[in-house]
């Protein structure tokens, strides 16, 4: 499968929002937002969102956007060697098939073009594939955050994760 990766802009609004809002009903505990709370959002939220250049789609041949992801570099000169990413979110049927780690691979390319080494994100603890998919692409547990969200259940905790891209090629 060829895959093209690229940033989002306000005009991906409607697949952003329909992926995301995916993500949100069949994986509730895996993201910080809950359904009810972004279904009810202007779609100008969005658009404001996406025009920051924060948020970075991967499209099947179909120019179907099948993942996506924020990537946010630090912006302080000390720091700017740190990147963090968030929402990582791939399309069911596209789970399993190598679109996640092309994801991963074009926001590491990005990272490293950029001259950042060093990845962060959190993820649910519970969230056994993606804590996998983490570790094959190089993430190393740094820490434990507490509380992370009050789910239904109660609440959750999440794991930091951290990948230097200079232990890699
Ligand atoms: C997390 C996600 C991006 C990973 O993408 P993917 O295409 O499913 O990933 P892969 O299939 O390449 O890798 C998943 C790994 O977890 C393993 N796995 C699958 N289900 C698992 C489970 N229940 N427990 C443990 N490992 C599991 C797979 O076998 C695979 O490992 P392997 O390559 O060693 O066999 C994708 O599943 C997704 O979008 N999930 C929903 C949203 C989400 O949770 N995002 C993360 C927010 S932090």
């Amino acid at each position: 499968m060829t895959y093209s990766y690229r940033m989002l802009v306000a005009d991906d609004q409607p697949a952003y929002r329909a992926l995301r809002l995916l993500g949100l009903r069949l994986y509730p505990e895996n993201f910080l937002s809950s359904l009810e709370e972004e279904q009810d959002k202007p779609s100008d939220e969005d658009r404001e969102t996406l025009s920051q250049g924060l948020s970075r789609g991967l499209f099947d041949q179909n120019r179907t956007l099948i993942g996506m992801s924020s990537f946010v570099p630090e912006t302080a000169q000390r720091a700017a060697h740190r990147a963090y990413i968030g929402g990582f979110n791939v399309h069911p049927d596209a789970q399993g098939k190598g679109a996640a780690q092309a994801l991963m691979r074009n926001l590491v390319a990005e990272a490293r073009d950029r001259g950042v080494w060093q990845l962060e994100l959190y993820v649910n603890e519970a969230n056994a594939r993606a804590r996998r998919f983490y570790e094959k692409h190089g993430f190393r547990v740094a820490g434990t955050l507490p509380n992370s969200i009050i789910a239904d259940a109660g609440p959750e905790t999440d794991l930091f994760m951290v990948c230097d891209l200079r232990d890699s090629s």
